[in-house]
This record gives structure tokens, C-alpha cells and sequence, in this order.
């Protein structure tokens, strides 16, 4: 399969008000179990594990019409709104999974690309609660090809306030003399310390912006790994940092590298100012736990 050309070569035209993209024509074609924990059992990679895909989807000629909501299509789709969710509403304490796809529909749009009408369930993987969306993803076509374009309407994504644990967050590494660092969320064990955990979910968040704008109809992003993160001092009211992240795209089977440069704040939400495709080295595994 050629996904990992296609992925590299896809075109940043039409984008604007960006961060700037940096990408090297390198990436890894076969996962390492060794460098990605394939065992984290923990409830919160709950909505990545419950994506049953049928390897009869996965096939060129893409399904119009009512779709099969356990196939690739419908669950591709349904996994950008995911990534969508996420970067509008992620923080360190609210984590958006596609949790199911109820129903799914799938059309050409003449000159634009190809639009899914979907009725998903999403569950916030923290508070552990679930909510229905309808949403709307476009894959833009031709000339016009960039980030999938998302709507999404859903109940109440917010229920859960988290205000209170994201300024005590804030305040912490905003007053401490020490920045942070961090490497292996989580470790090859699977664990991640639990001190750690809000910055593994911030990983996640930053790496939707990433998954969000990188996917296609042939692709199903999940986020494997903050290989590294890094806090930057600021002169302002943000946190910042600078993170190396793993992703795993599940139709190629490949792990990708991307470094990221992304703000934080209670008020403001993530911002990624920078993301960097990185190619993949070989001859260091990242899990050397120091
Ligand atoms: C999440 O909630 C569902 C239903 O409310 C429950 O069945 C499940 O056990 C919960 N999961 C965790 C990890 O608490
Ligand atoms: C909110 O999320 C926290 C975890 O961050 C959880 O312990 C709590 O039960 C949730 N509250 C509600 C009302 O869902
Ligand atoms: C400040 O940072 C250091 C090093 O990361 C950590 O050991 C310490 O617990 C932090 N202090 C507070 C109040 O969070
Ligand atoms: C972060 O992890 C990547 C991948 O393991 C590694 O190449 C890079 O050197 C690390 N950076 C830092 C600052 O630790």
C-alpha cells in the first residue's frame, strides 16, 4: 500500500491561518512493537479500542450511500470528528473518543469532494460520559484538497466542569521554578505516572490538531505515544511546550513522528503554533526509561 507516499505528499494548498507545516518524505512502514506500547489497558484508550474494522472495507472504490457503521468508511469519518472535537474542546482534563457509530452516509459533492452525514456517540474518556453528535465531515477533492472540513453538533460535551482542575493545573507549572519534562506517556508497560496524566492528555489533544488536518478518507489516525514533552518558559498567561508525539495510522500500520510546538491555558484551550513530520529513526528506541 502506497499511504505513506500519499500521506506525505498530500498538497498544503487552500490552508490558511495555520501553523506552519514542516514535513521530511521519510516515514517508518511497519510498527515496532517495541517502540509503541501496544497493551495500555487503561480506560482511557477505551474509545480507540472499541473501532471493530472489517478488512473487507478497505478497498479503493469508496462507499456511497447508507453505509455499514462498524466498516472503515463510516469509522474513518467518524474519527475526524473526534480529532475535531478535540481541538475546540480538549484540555488536559476532557478528552473526546468516538465511542460508536450509530449511523453513516456517505456522498459525492460535485466539485468539492465527498461529504458523511453521521450519528455518532463520543465519550469524554476522563469523566467517562457519553454524548450523541450529528456531524458533518467534507473531504475536500481536487484542487481544493486540505484539512477534512467538520461540523458537529452534540449534547452536552461541557457537562462535566473541569475549570477548577485545569487552573489548579495552570497555577502549578505556571509558578514553578522547574519546567516540566517528561518522556514514554505512558512506558512501555503501559503506565504513565499519575502526575503525568493531564500532560499525556494534553499530548493527545495537540495531536488531534495534527491527526484532525492529516486525515483522508484512507486514513485512521490514533495517537500512540508522547514520546517527550517539554515546557518552554513564557512571558505570559499560557503554558508552552514543545513535544515529540507517535502516531499510529491504522490502515498503513505505520508509526509517525511529529513534533509539535503547542500553548496551553485554561482560557484560551490548546494552540499549536508549530507542527514538524519527522522522520523516523531507527537506531534509538524511544522506551529507555532513565
Ligand atoms: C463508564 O460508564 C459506563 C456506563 O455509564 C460504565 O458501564 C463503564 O464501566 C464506565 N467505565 C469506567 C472505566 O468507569
Ligand atoms: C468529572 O470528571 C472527573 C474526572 O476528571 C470525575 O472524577 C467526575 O466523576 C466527573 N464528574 C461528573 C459529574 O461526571
Ligand atoms: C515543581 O517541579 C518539580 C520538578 O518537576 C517537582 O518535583 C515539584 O513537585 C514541583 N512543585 C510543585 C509545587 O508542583
Ligand atoms: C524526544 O523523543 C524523540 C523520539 O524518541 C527523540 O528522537 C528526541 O531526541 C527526544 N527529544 C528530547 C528533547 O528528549
Amino acid at each position: 500500500m502506497s499511504l505513506g507516499i500519499v500521506l506525505v505528499m498530500v498538497v498544503l494548498t487552500g490552508v490558511t491561518g495555520s501553523p506552519s507545516v514542516t514535513r521530511r518524505p521519510e516515514t517508518e512502514t511497519t510498527a515496532h512493537p517495541n517502540s509503541v506500547p501496544e497493551t495500555v489497558e487503561e480506560p482511557e484508550t477505551f474509545g480507540q479500542q472499541d473501532v471493530l474494522v472489517d478488512e473487507e472495507a478497505e478497498e479503493d472504490v469508496m462507499a456511497t450511500g447508507e453505509l455499514n457503521p462498524n466498516h472503515y468508511p463510516a469509522q474513518r469519518a467518524a474519527k475526524v470528528v473526534q480529532h475535531y472535537l478535540n481541538t475546540r474542546h480538549g484540555s488536559p482534563y476532557r478528552l473526546f473518543g468516538l465511542h460508536s457509530v450509530l449511523r453513516g452516509n456517505a456522498e459525492d459533492v460535485a466539485d468539492s469532494g465527498r461529504k458523511y452525514q453521521l450519528e455518532i456517540s463520543v465519550q469524554e474518556i476522563i469523566g467517562n460520559t457519553t454524548e450523541k453528535c450529528s456531524a458533518e465531515v467534507l473531504f475536500p477533492r481536487g484542487e481544493r484538497q486540505g484539512a477534512p472540513q467538520v461540523q458537529a453538533s452534540c449534547g452536552d460535551l461541557l457537562k462535566n466542569d473541569t475549570k477548577a482542575q485545569e487552573e489548579a493545573l495552570h497555577n502549578q507549572y505556571k509558578t514553578n521554578q522547574t519546567l516540566l519534562s517528561a518522556q514514554n506517556l505512558p512506558d512501555s508497560y503501559g503506565h504513565i505516572d499519575p502526575d503525568m496524566k493531564p500532560f499525556w492528555h494534553l499530548g493527545q489533544v495537540a495531536s488531534s490538531f495534527v491527526m484532525l488536518r492529516e486525515s483522508t478518507e484512507n486514513t485512521l489516525f490514533n495517537m500512540a505515544q508522547v514520546a517527550n514533552i517539554t515546557q518552554l518558559a513564557t512571558e505570559n498567561d499560557q503554558l508552552k511546550f514543545d513535544c515529540h508525539i507517535l502516531l499510529h495510522e491504522m490502515v498503513s500500520q505505520e508509526i509517525i513522528h511529529w513534533k509539535l510546538l503547542f500553548t496551553w491555558s485554561p482560557a484560551g484551550g490548546v494552540t499549536v503554533l508549530q507542527m514538524e513530520q519527522l522522520p523516523h529513526r531507527c537506531e534509538k528506541p524511544p522506551n529507555t526509561n532513565n
